[in-house]
């Protein structure tokens, strides 16, 4: 049996970053027998430094706007189970944008206006009953054959929304304890082709008489725009539209230090790069952080492989720090963030991004994104369009929500320097990254090591002596079924239970599984973990 041995060494800060080579041949080595033909991994780690903080809300989330073609399903929002499971995201940013809100249009209804001084904000009051929530989940599954048309097409029909939409949007965050970010229809246009901010005021207005916190973005993807809509703005011109939202934005009493987020580029590649670099020169000023997205793959031809694929994962380095660069460049300090992201674009691919598979993706651009300097990365989506949501028609939890509540509880935004090492071309399979634990659920100075198994040899994290005193909390993430047909599945196994809500009001525990000190820390084939050392005290997370 092939077997991979990995070391840990967490050094005191006085020793840091030093080879844990010598490591190697300690421990015991015993378990499974040998170490013939093993390949041997070894990690050196920096407790003293935090390299990087991200923000709070680092994993944040969309709803695709496509939810709101008929206003009726933004009414899912009120389901007490989606409120249930998007509570356990926060603290969050819910970005409400995509294709289809540069085809909205603000229609306020006036009748249910001045029923009161702001909306009903009681979060109880709010509930969906059940058999409206079972009609809508059934007539969302129509409504996605029309919306997957329109995008095959690239036919957008205008949308009209009322006060309807924002008043759940709002109430929605708001009780779950999320940020709403709202994305403003962009392309409605003057005759001279700058944006017409008519609409957007009377929308700004309706908010502010409500006194909703929200902050704002204005379209998205403006690089396809000619392909959706026949209409070609440039980055320039993006910019100064971008501009004339802040400066309507200071109007308001409200709005005046509200964020404001664009230009939600697609990933840099020949004309986007150029509306970036046009954009930020004219717009750099008026934005809080720089938005763009990214997705590995197409939904329409990815493969199980792509999903593995450590070179697949590697891409997400080259474009994010192709973006770093052109921001630092015209705006210093400026932060980026993926303003929309996903595993693979067009919607997802079917039984790939909805399954356990999708978590490498998933948790490899969290702990690449944090290490490489993102600031804030809004998984596309929670619920709603597409394959490659968190929760899928049924309101049920995916493999990712999971993921994604793990992460939230473990990780906090404060980064540490991790590197793995091994004599043959290091097994880019193994994939490692190491955060201070969130303070929420440890004491600080407790670190949590994020892992990843892409590969069919088992590996093994072996914990040093300096730290084998550690309490030791593994929080091991498989799929409900053995071997690669389990990685299509939609269950996931927290530490061998399989995960999922007790009723619709309660989550699980998610409890870590103590593992007693010298223990090997275990990393099963096509494994996601988090291991928290509880006692590294490590000095840059005190
Ligand atoms: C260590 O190896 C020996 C001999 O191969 C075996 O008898 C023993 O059970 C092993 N110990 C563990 C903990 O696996
Ligand atoms: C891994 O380490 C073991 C024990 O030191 C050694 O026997 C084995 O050959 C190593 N494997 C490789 C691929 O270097
Ligand atoms: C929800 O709204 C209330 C009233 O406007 C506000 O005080 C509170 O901070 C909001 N909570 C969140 C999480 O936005
Ligand atoms: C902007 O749009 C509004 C509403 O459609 C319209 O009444 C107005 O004339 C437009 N303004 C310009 C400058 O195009
Ligand atoms: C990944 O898991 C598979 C299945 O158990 C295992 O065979 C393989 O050794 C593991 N690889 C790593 C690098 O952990």
């Amino acid at each position: 049996m092939k077997l991979v041995l990995l070391l840990l060494l967490l050094l005191s800060p006085c020793l840091l970053c030093r080879r844990a080579d010598a490591l190697l041949t300690r421990g015991d080595t015993n378990s499974t027998g040998n170490y013939f033909g093993s390949l041997n991994v070894s990690v050196d780690a920096d407790l003293s430094a935090v390299i990087r903080s991200v923000d709070r809300r680092f994993l944040s989330v969309t709803i695709d706007a496509s939810l709101a073609s008929e206003e009726k399903f933004v009414e899912l929002l009120r389901s007490p189970k989606i409120r249930t499971l998007a509570k356990a995201l926060s603290p969050a940013f819910l970005r409400f944008g995509g294709t289809r809100q540069d085809f909205m249009v603000f229609t306020p209804q006036r009748y249910h206006q001045d029923s009161g001084v702001t909306a009903d904000q009681s979060c109880d009051r709010v509930e969906l009953p059940l058999w409206l929530e079972d009609k809508l989940k059934k007539e969302w599954t129509q409504q996605q054959l029309v919306l997957m048309r329109e995008d095959q097409e690239k036919k957008y029909k205008r949308v009209k929304f009322t006060e309807n939409t924002v008043d759940l949007l709002n109430s929605f965050t708001n009780c779950s304890g999320m940020d709403l970010i709202f994305g403003l229809n962009a392309l409605l246009r003057t005759a001279e082709n700058s944006w017409n901010s008519s609409n957007a005021r009377s929308l700004l207005q309706y908010c502010e008489s409500r006194r909703y916190r929200m902050s704002w973005e204005l379209g998205n993807e403006p690089n396809s725009y000619e392909k959706k809509a026949g209409i070609r703005v440039d980055g320039d011109q993006l910019g100064r539209d971008f501009k004339h939202l802040r400066d309507l934005m200071s109007e308001s009493k409200i709005y005046h230090d509200a964020g404001l987020y664009g230009p939600d580029v697609g990933q840099p590649r020949d004309h986007r790069a150029d509306i970036l670099k046009g954009f930020l020169q004219t717009g750099a000023e008026a934005i809080d952080a720089c938005t763009w997205h990214h997705y590995y793959v197409s939904g329409r031809d990815a493969s199980l492989d792509d999903f593995l694929d450590p070179d697949v994962l590697d891409t997400l380095t080259l474009k994010t720090k192709e973006v770093l660069k052109k921001v630092k460049l015209v705006s210093p300090g400026k932060k980026v963030w993926l303003g929309e992201t996903s595993s693979a674009f067009g919607g997802g691919a079917a039984g790939l991004s909805d399954t356990f598979i999708a978590g490498f993706m998933w948790l490899d651009k969290l702990g690449l994104g944090a290490r490489l300097g993102l600031d804030v990365v809004m998984r596309q989506v929670f619920i709603g369009s597409g394959f490659y949501h968190l929760v899928d028609d049924n309101l049920d939890p995916l493999p990712d929500y999971w993921l994604s509540v793990l992460y939230k509880r473990l990780v906090g935004p404060d980064v540490l320097k991790i590197a793995a090492f091994c004599d043959f071309g290091c097994s880019k399979r193994v994939r490692l990254y190491l955060h201070c634990t969130n303070t929420k659920s440890y004491r600080s100075g407790a670190v949590t090591l994020i892992s990843m198994n892409l590969s069919k040899k088992l590996a093994r994290i072996s914990v040093p002596a300096l730290v084998s005193s550690n309490t030791v909390d593994a929080f091991v993430l498989q799929s409900d079924q053995p071997g690669e047909a389990g990685l299509n599945s939609r269950s996931v196994k927290l530490n061998g239970q399989v995960l999922k809500m007790v009723d619709d009001k309660t989550l699980p525990d998610l409890k870590g599984s103590r593992l007693p000190p010298a223990e090997h820390l275990q990393l099963p084939a096509y494994s996601l973990a988090f291991f928290v050392l509880a006692d590294a005290q490590a000095a840059a997370c005190r």
